[in-house]
């Protein structure tokens, strides 16, 4: 009792004796205290909703999308790789300055491109000054483009001056003398060069007809390798025009979209007639490339059976196909496609089913104006060299058959760090679109999962050249062989520091 009266009491008296100052001393310590508290709760609570709302996707099922996606665009690790395009502390430079080779270069711009750096290379091998080359206007993309229309000719000069004399054209005493009219042997070596410098005995200007494939792949001197690489990837830039509007263009998608796939659609007229590729069209669209092929001198053969050719997979693959293997893959429908290609044979109706899987089509028409697309029109390589740009610069790279346009854009993808190229496996890939066709298979998972799997290892990593087909002899083998310049590594590819 007298605790709790004592209690009471002191509560009481201490009540009495302190309320009229201690109330606001004590609330306002409470308050301040409570307000920080609650307000610190109020933070933790918001920071929370916000934290949880960042962290969704990153539920198991979203974040495994998340990382398909980025898998998607994401380059092959290149394992350290670099360019290494330096000669040896042996290499010197052409030394004779009175003995001329002139070039007729052919084929379509990426043919010629790497016909060029060839002849740059038997130029320096055979000793000569090479005159500036001149371009193909017969082939069927009909262009008169000059080489200084196409490529920067001082910078092509420059570039090589420590490897090879390179004169814009013969002088003038030289134009009349008889010249050596040479049609080189198809893929050949250090020693057939070598042994053709019996010719300067004679003459004092080689002509040489044609420059595509005229050198071979392998088992070349390191110095001819690298060199071929330097006229390539250093020397042979493209005009000013065609390099400021390439950039920009570039940007232009870039600002479209973060990330875009550049697809070498070949499906073009020129390719399905010499291929015989009539898949999916009308008789008289296969009667129209049937007679354009018999027509064309140059190509050999001409009896093509259509169904052999596309089971064998060696058909572009189509629109529609491309359509089905990119979604099948696990590109989203909203994924930006810049269409590096002539004229689609068949025009926007062959388009259609592939433009309903991926309406963000991009075409050079859709990106650059009129007025600016005006300098290049009929000049079909140009024009190519504005892909050829695109291509390079894009995420990913994505040929529908292969070609020297493909073969090229790997080649330097490879060369400037492994970016990413997927290459379909047109063969595996028909036989899963027949099972379509037949209804033993629906685009779905099950489809995804095949083709997924069919090309894990088709995405541009790092790997040495191919060499010849097993079981083939000859000199056969040698078309066999994977391009230089599909795959410039070991030579120019190099994983050491010291180049
Ligand atoms: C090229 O010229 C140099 C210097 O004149 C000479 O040493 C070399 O043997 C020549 N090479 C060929 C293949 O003729
Ligand atoms: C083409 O090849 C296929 C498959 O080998 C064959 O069934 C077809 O009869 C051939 N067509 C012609 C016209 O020879």
């Amino acid at each position: 009792m007298v605790n709790s009266r004592g209690y009471s009491h002191s509560r009481a008296s201490s009540t009495s004796k302190f309320l009229p100052r201690r109330p606001t001393l004590y609330t306002i310590t409470v308050y301040i205290i409570l307000l920080f508290v609650f307000s610190i709760v109020i933070f933790l609570f918001y920071t929370r909703d916000v934290l949880e709302d960042e962290q969704k996707p990153l539920s198991s099922e979203d974040s495994q999308f998340v990382q398909m996606q980025d898998e998607l665009w994401n380059a092959p690790s290149s394992h350290g790789l670099h360019p290494c395009v330096k000669p040896t502390s042996k290499y010197k430079a052409t030394q004779r300055w009175d003995r001329y080779m002139t070039v007729k270069s052919n084929g379509g711009l990426n043919q010629m491109r790497t016909g060029i750096s060839d002849m740059v290379a038997v130029a320096r091998i055979m000793n000569a000054t090479l005159v500036i080359p001149q371009l193909d206007r017969r082939s069927f993309w009909k262009d008169s483009s000059t080489f200084a229309d196409i490529f920067d000719e001082l910078h092509f000069m420059t570039t090589l001056q420590g490897d090879v004399r390179i004169v814009k054209e013969l002088p003038k005493q030289l134009e009349s003398v008889p010249r050596a009219r040479k049609h080189f042997t198809s893929w050949s070596s250090m020693g057939y060069y070598q042994e053709m410098t019996h010719l300067w005995e004679e003459y004092q200007v080689i002509h040489v007809a044609k420059s595509d494939s005229r050198l071979a792949n392998n088992d070349l001197p390191i110095d001819i390798q690298r060199l071929r690489c330097r006229a390539l990837y250093h020397a042979l830039r493209f005009s000013p025009q065609i390099e400021n509007l390439g950039k920009k263009l570039v940007e232009r998608l870039r600002s479209r979209g973060r990330r875009y796939i550049a697809l070498h659609l070949r499906y073009e007229k020129d390719m399905l007639s010499f291929t015989g590729c009539t898949y999916g069209l009308t008789d008289a669209e296969s009667e129209e490339l049937r007679i354009m092929r018999e027509n064309t001198n140059h190509w050999k053969m001409k009896k093509i059976n259509a169904t052999e050719q596309r089971i064998g997979g060696f058909c572009p693959l189509t629109p529609k196909e491309i359509g089905i293997f990119l979604r099948a893959l696990g590109y989203l429908p909203s994924t930006l496609i810049y269409i590096a290609a002539g004229e689609i044979y068949g025009g926007d109706a062959r388009l259609l089913e592939l433009k309903s899987r991926f309406p963000n089509l991009i075409f050079k028409e859709t990106i650059a104006t009129q007025e600016e697309l005006k300098a290049f029109a009929h000049h079909s390589s140009q024009t190519a060299a504005l892909d050829y740009i695109i291509s390079i610069e894009s995420d990913v790279f994505i040929p529908s058959h292969s070609g020297n346009m493909a073969r090229a854009v790997e080649g330097h993808r490879r060369f400037l760090g492994h970016r990413k190229t997927i290459t379909p496996d047109r063969k595996g890939l028909v036989d899963i679109f027949d099972k379509l066709e037949a209804g033993q298979l629906k685009e779905g998972s099950s489809l995804s999962y095949l083709v997924t799997q069919m090309h894990k290892k088709r995405q541009g990593a790092p790997r040495k050249r191919g060499g010849s087909l097993p079981g083939v002899r000859g000199r056969a083998r040698f078309r066999t062989e994977e391009s230089f310049y599909e795959n410039p590594y070991p030579e120019c590819i190099c994983s050491s520091k010291k180049h």
